[in-house]
């Protein structure tokens, strides 16, 4: 172990880390009283740290790398096998480029324009309706959504489906049992799905569009000037599907957010977009989604007094930055008016990761998930009225990923 940095005696805190979450770094910050601390996770000795510094350095493709670091869990679940986000160096720069020519402003645009028609769609049903979750009502609208966006064949009878298989391998990555086997049988047959799909384009059986991220996907050439194989191809296109469908846990948080803060909700009915913008914000920071995120040691360096060997994992613990005292003021109070002074650095809102995407591995899907969620967010404060039902608004800091128990039901919808 590292003599210089605090450690935790434990065994082993792999059962400590699922029980403890979102919390399980920020808890040994305050025990410890150092932003950085050493554990022991999955066998291995891990550096946890957190911060506006911490991410500094954790993005500096010099001092870390990827290969080697996703366990299995993660990749047979959420990411897919010897996807981007495990690559490294010129490779990973090569095929980022791709991703960030896909979710370009005006394919942002694009998408958030087609979620506000799939909402006004889904209006006309919810008017009829007794009660509907909002949660599940998100995940279908942006399943069909991209889909559409992305030229990828859905036929209406197999929306639920799809959408549960890109929700269940999100939801799985965290969890032990029934729910973590569930996601990788979702990714299983998202995979043959899609694999399906690109077969398809290649030979010319299934007509698509220049332009659309299933053609550029289909026929992207790595640096050597080959296709990637259809299996890969296949992960990489769900990396585009995927977490545009992941929107529905943030927007579901930003519809709790609307009913627990009311005079912020009451701000934005009158408000600009910049308030809208503000108030997304402050949901990505306050809420919890994306826990941490972890990168080996690519070679011995020296920070802040402390080693870091090669080949040692660490973790940036993304949802403790974002909640660190230091550089937000009373972290655990819902504000968006916070955002008018924030000075906009790569490192201390981290919610997609730090750093430049087109330069490091922080996601290349901030654009969107802004506009997607700023699409929604306008639909829910001035397009309806709705009531909100008795139901279990709670969501737990220790599951990975989290969401309000009931999903967020909604009743009486009605235009305004
Ligand atoms: C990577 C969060 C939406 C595509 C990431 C990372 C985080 C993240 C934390 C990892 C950063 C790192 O490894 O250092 C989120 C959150 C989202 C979201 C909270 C909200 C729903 C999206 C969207 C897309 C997207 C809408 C694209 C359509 C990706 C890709 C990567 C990534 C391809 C891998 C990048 C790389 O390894 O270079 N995201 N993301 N994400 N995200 Fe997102």
């Amino acid at each position: 172990t590292n003599q210089s940095l605090p450690h935790d005696d434990s065994l082993d805190n792999s059962l400590a880390l699922l029980r403890e979450g979102y919390l399980f770094i920020e808890n040994r910050v305050k025990r410890y009283e150092s932003d950085i601390f050493e554990a022991r996770v999955l066998g291995k000795n891990v550096i946890c740290m957190r911060g506006e510094e911490a991410a500094e350095v954790f993005y500096d493709p010099e001092k870390f790398q990827r290969k080697g670091t996703a366990p299995k869990r993660v990749q047979e679940t959420l990411f897919g096998k010897n996807a981007i986000q495990t690559m490294d160096g010129e490779a990973h720069l090569h095929r980022k480029l791709l991703f960030m020519s896909l979710l370009t402003p005006s394919n942002q645009q694009q998408l958030a324009k087609l979620t506000r028609v799939h909402w006004e769609c889904a209006l006309e049903r919810w008017e009829n309706a007794e009660r509907i979750v909002l949660f599940e009502e998100a995940k279908n609208i942006l399943t069909n959504v991209v889909c559409q966006w992305a030229g990828v064949p859905l036929a209406d009878s197999e929306i639920t489906d799809r959408a549960n298989d890109f929700i269940s391998m999100i939801y799985a990555f965290g969890k032990v049992g029934p729910e973590h086997w569930q996601g990788r049988r979702a990714r299983n047959r998202a995979e043959v799905w899609i694999r399906g799909v690109i077969d398809n384009v290649r030979t010319g059986k299934l007509q698509s569009e220049k332009g659309t991220a299933l053609y550029e996907m289909a026929f992207f050439k790595q640096p050597d000037g080959t296709q990637l194989d259809t299996q890969m191809a296949a992960v990489e296109l769900i990396n585009v599907l995927r977490p545009i469908v992941a929107n529905a846990t943030f927007i579901t948080f930003a519809a709790l957010a609307l009913y627990q803060y009311r005079d912020e909700k009451e701000k934005l009915e009158t408000g600009t977009s910049d308030d809208m913008e503000r108030f997304i914000h402050e949901v990505r920071r306050f809420y919890p989604f994306g826990p941490f995120v972890g990168a080996k040691v690519r070679n011995d360096f020296t920070w802040n007094n402390f080693q870091f060997k090669k080949g040692t994992v660490v973790f940036l613990d993304m949802y403790g930055t974002n909640h660190d005292p230091r550089l937000w003021e009373k972290p655990n109070e819902f504000k968006p008016s916070r955002f008018k002074d924030w000075n906009g650095s790569l490192y201390n809102f981290i919610p997609h990761g730090g750093g430049d995407p087109a330069k490091g591995h922080r996601c290349p899907g901030e654009g969107v998930t802004l506009e997607v969620m700023k699409a929604t967010l306008e639909f829910l404060v001035k397009r309806i009225n709705y009531d909100i039902p008795n139901q279990d608004l709670n969501y737990s800091l220790d599951e990975m990923p989290t969401l309000p128990k009931s999903g967020f039901e909604m009743s009486n919808i009605r235009r305004r």
